[in-house]
């Protein structure tokens, strides 16, 4: 009896551990990280990344201000992440590797800024802009 007793307890908590693990694989987007250091921390960065660009963007649109800490073009470049072959991988790749679309995918978050912004790093300020290729 005593045993049952013991083996029961085993079972239940192989169970729970079970479930656990199962619910540990929910999945949930995983961006790949550029190199270095974002230029905020990262849980500020994951609730108020979309501010940051924002306000850079009429910073330098409507105020004329540059400065390159919240540069969409280095969000660009420090995130971009390679294909199998070595090529950049574009916003509209099926497999949603781009670091913007991981996420945003999976919320459901749909954003404009690459018909006119390169999805990928270039080489030159003036490439900076598809329109612009
Ligand atoms: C110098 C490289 C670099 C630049 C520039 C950069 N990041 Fe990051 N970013 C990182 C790294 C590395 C991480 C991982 C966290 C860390 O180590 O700070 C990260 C983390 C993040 C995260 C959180 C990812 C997660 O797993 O939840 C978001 C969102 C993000 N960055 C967006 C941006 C945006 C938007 C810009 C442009 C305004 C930007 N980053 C510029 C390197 C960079
Ligand atoms: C860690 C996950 C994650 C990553 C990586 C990420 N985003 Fe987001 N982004 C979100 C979420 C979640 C929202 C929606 C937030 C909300 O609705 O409050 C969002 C919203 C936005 C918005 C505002 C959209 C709107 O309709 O107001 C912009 C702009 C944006 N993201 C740009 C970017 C760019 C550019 C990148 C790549 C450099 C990026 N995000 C990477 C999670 C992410
Ligand atoms: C219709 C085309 C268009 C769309 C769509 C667009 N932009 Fe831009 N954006 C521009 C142009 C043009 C500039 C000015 C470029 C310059 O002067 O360097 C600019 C400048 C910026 C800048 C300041 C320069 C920089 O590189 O930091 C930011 C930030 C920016 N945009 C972010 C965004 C974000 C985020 C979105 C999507 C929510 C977006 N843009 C959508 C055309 C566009």
């Amino acid at each position: 009896m005593h045993v049952m007793h013991i083996l029961k307890i085993i079972s239940l908590a192989v169970l729970l551990l079970t479930a656990t693990g199962i619910n540990a694989d929910v999945p949930k987007p995983k961006p790949i990280h550029g190199e270095g250091q974002c230029v905020e921390p990262e849980d500020d960065m994951k609730r108020n990344h979309m501010e940051y660009i924002l306000h850079q963007r009429d910073e330098t649109m409507q105020k004329g201000i540059r400065t390159s800490k919240h540069s969409f073009k280095q969000c660009v470049s420090c995130h971009a992440v390679k294909d199998d072959n070595g090529e950049y991988v574009r916003i509209d790749d099926p497999s949603n590797k781009h670091f913007c679309a991981t996420c945003h995918e999976f919320a459901a978050v749909s954003i404009d800024c690459f018909q006119c912004h390169a999805d990928t790093p270039r080489s030159t300020d003036k490439h900076e802009l598809r329109v612009n290729k």
